[in-house]
C-alpha cells in the first residue's frame, strides 16, 4: 500500500502523514528532507544552488546528514526549494523515492510530486493544503515555541512573504511542480487545528481504501 502526501510548505502535511504512517502501523518517509539535505550540501561545498551541477554534486551528501538538526531551518528549506528546481536532481533522488514506496508492508511518503510523479498508483492520495496566512502563522508560533526568537523579534509578515515566494517555486517549476494529482483528495485545514485536521485524514483515508 502506497499513500500520497503532497502540499505546500507549513500546510502541516509531514505531521499529518507521520501520524497516519503510525496510525496504519507503516512505513514514513518525509522527501522534502531529502532536499534539504542536497540544499545543505551545497552550502556546505559552498557551492551555487541555482547550479545544476552543483546541485548534483550534493545529492552524493553522506546518510548521516540526514540526522542533522540544521536540516529543519528555514535557510535550509529555502535552499531545497532551490535545488529542488532542477531535473537533474530530481532524478537523482527519484529511485531512493521509489524504492520507500514499493518496500513490503507499504509506506506513506509525503512531499510535493508524490502523487504526480513518484507513486502516480498511490492507493490513496491526499493534497493537504491551508491558506497563506494560516501556514505562516502556525510556522510563525512553531519558530516562538522552539524559542527562535520572541513574538516581536520575528515579524510575521516576514514568515508570510517567505510561504509566498516558497509556494511560487514550488508551483511554477518546470520539472515536477506542486500540485495536486487529479485523483488526489483535497483537503484544507485552514480553519481545523491539528487534532480536527488529522481525524478528517484518517476518516478520508478509511473511506478511500474500503471503497477500494
Ligand atoms: O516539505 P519541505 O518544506 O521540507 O520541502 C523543502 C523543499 O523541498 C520544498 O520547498 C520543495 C522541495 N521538495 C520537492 O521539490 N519535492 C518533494 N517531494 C519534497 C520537497
Amino acid at each position: 500500500m502506497i499513500i500520497a502526501v503532497d502540499g505546500p510548505t507549513a500546510s502541516g502535511k509531514g505531521t499529518i502523514a507521520k501520524r497516519l504512517a503510525q496510525h496504519l502501523g507503516i512505513a514514513y518517509l518525509d522527501t522534502g528532507l531529502l532536499y534539504r539535505a542536497v540544499g545543505r550540501q551545497v552550502a556546505i561545498s559552498e557551492g551555487d544552488p541555482d547550479n545544476p551541477a552543483d546541485a548534483l554534486a550534493a545529492c552524493g551528501f553522506p546518510d548521516e546528514l540526514l540526522q542533522d538538526d540544521n536540516l529543519r531551518t528555514e535557510a535550509t528549506g529555502g535552499l531545497a526549494s532551490r535545488v529542488s528546481v532542477h531535473p537533474e536532481v530530481r532524478q537523482a533522488l527519484f529511485e531512493r523515492q521509489r524504492a520507500f514506496a514499493e518496500q513490503p508492508g507499504g509506506a506513506v511518503l509525503d512531499g510535493r510530486d508524490i502523487g504526480t510523479v513518484i507513486a502516480p498508483d498511490a492507493d490513496v492520495k491526499l493534497f493537504i493544503t491551508a491558506s497563506v496566512q494560516a501556514r505562516a502563522r502556525r510556522r510563525w508560533l512553531e519558530m516562538v515555541e522552539k524559542g527562535i526568537g520572541t513574538e516581536d523579534e520575528i515579524p510575521l509578515i516576514e514568515i508570510e512573504k517567505d510561504v509566498v515566494q516558497r509556494d511560487a517555486r514550488d508551483i511554477n517549476r518546470k520539472d515536477a511542480p506542486l500540485k495536486a494529482a487529479p485523483d488526489a483528495m483535497i483537503i484544507d485545514t485552514t480553519e481545523f487545528d491539528r487534532e480536527a485536521a488529522f481525524e478528517m485524514v484518517v476518516e478520508a483515508v478509511h473511506e478511500a481504501l474500503n471503497k477500494a
